[in-house]
Formats: structure tokens, C-alpha cells, sequence
């Protein structure tokens, strides 16, 4: 059974001792939905989404390259990003998820998007999420915005897990989640119906204990 472990009760104001123990609370650092975290890096620098980033995050989930495993709807005009980007700040209110434009730290130029999502506070878990415009495709851009993120997640947010979930296809991105550590934890069968196909997934994780750092 999922939950306390067998033989094991919460038990307050007593001492921690063996035959009495009591659970340490786990807590995501709750005061990252007070101010928005930019992230800086030797090249990049995560920056909150904005209504600005419409006409290239457009351009982005319209590239054929950037959607092939995606599994989600193009956006077929700005509109859609505009609709987009203002449903990120009610996810980042209602403390879900934190959405990152990455850009170029020297030229402020767009490069793709990261996030960190499904935040779930009795696990202590959430998931990544990540695009990269073609151009600037196997430059090391992704591992770099990954690493910030993990590391925001694991040591400020405080974080026990980081979970993605790919199309089973999209090998780019397997090589990139094991290069950073990621384990594969599941193969979902048909469990993702999009654009009248079931989908398989794979999900992957990795332990705050496991991240490979540098
Ligand atoms: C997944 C994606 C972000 C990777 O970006 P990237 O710029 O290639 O990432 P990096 O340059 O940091 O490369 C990271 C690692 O990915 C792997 N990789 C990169 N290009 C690859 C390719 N063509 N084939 C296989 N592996 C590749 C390598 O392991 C690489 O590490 P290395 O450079 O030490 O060999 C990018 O391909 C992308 O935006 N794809 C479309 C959107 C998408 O599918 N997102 C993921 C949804 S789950």
C-alpha cells in the first residue's frame, strides 16, 4: 500500500526514536511563487514567458521539426500563442508550474521554452517540459537550460523528483534526459490518445540524489 509504510504511525510530541518515529514533513520552497526565478547561465538566460514571445513561440509550434513528437496541436496564428502564454501565468498563480522563455544571455534573441510543471506537493515531484528552435539545435543549449532548471528544482524548490514524459520516438530527446541523469521508469502502452491514435509514452525520472552535476 501506497501512503505510511507498514508498522510505521506518525506520532507528535514524542521523541524520534526507532520504535516511535516521526516523519520529517517534505516541502517545496514555497517563496518561488512570490517572485518569478530568472535563471542565468553562461549563454542563456531563462526569463519569464510574456505576452511579447507570442510571434516566436508561434514560430516555434508551427515548425514541423520542433511538433513531430510533440503529440500537440500546431499553433496555426499568434492568437493561439497569445492564448497560450496567458494561460501560463494562472498555472504559475495557482502554483503549478513555472514557464521559461530561453533566450540568448549576449543578444536577448529567443531560443525556445522550458518548463516545470504538474507540481505536486505530496510527492514532492514535477515534470519538464522543453523546445529549442531548429537553428539552434545540438549546440548544447538544451543541456544548459535543462541543468539551471534541474538545479533551481532540486536545490532552491526543493524538489525529491523530476519526471518527463516522450513519445517513445523521439530519440533527441531520450539521449538528452539520459545525458542528465534520467532513468526510465515506464513504457505506457496506447495510453495517449491524440489526433484519433492511441500513443505509447516513456517516462523518465530523476532523483534529486541522482542528478549529475557539472
Ligand atoms: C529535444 C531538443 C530540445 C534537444 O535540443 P538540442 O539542441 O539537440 O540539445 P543539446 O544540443 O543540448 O544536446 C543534448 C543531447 O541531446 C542528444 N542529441 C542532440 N542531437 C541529437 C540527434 N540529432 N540525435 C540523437 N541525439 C541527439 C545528445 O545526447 C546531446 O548530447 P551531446 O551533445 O553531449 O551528444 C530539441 O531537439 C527539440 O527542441 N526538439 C523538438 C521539441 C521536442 O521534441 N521536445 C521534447 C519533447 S519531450
Amino acid at each position: 500500500m501506497k501512503g505510511f509504510p507498514t508498522g510505521l504511525r506518525k506520532i507528535s510530541g514524542v521523541n524520534n526514536t526507532e520504535a516511535n518515529p516521526i516523519f520529517t514533513p517534505v516541502m517545496i520552497n514555497e517563496q518561488y511563487f512570490e517572485e518569478f526565478p530568472q535563471l542565468q547561465t553562461e549563454r542563456l538566460l531563462l526569463r519569464k514567458q510574456e505576452l511579447k514571445d507570442a510571434p516566436h513561440l508561434q514560430q516555434s509550434r508551427s515548425n514541423a521539426q520542433v511538433m513531430r513528437y510533440m503529440d500537440s496541436d500546431a499553433h496555426d496564428d499568434v492568437q493561439t500563442s497569445e492564448a497560450f502564454i496567458l494561460k501560463n501565468p494562472k498555472a504559475y498563480e495557482r502554483k503549478k508550474g513555472f514557464f521559461w522563455v530561453i533566450t540568448s544571455a549576449e543578444t536577448g534573441n529567443y531560443l525556445g521554452d522550458i518548463i516545470l510543471r504538474n507540481i505536486d506537493r505530496t510527492n514532492v515531484r514535477a515534470e519538464i517540459g522543453y523546445t529549442l528552435m531548429p537553428d539552434f539545435w545540438g549546440r548544447g543549449y538544451m543541456k544548459e537550460a535543462m541543468r539551471a532548471v534541474i538545479e533551481f528544482g532540486f536545490k532552491d524548490l526543493q524538489l525529491h523528483s523530476i519526471e518527463a514524459n516522450i513519445n517513445p520516438n523521439n530519440t533527441t530527446s531520450r539521449e538528452l534526459l539520459l545525458k542528465m541523469g534520467f532513468v526510465k521508469e515506464a513504457y505506457f502502452r496506447e495510453n495517449y490518445y491524440y489526433n484519433g491514435k492511441f500513443l505509447d509514452s516513456e517516462i523518465y525520472s530523476l532523483l534529486k540524489r541522482d542528478f549529475i552535476q557539472g
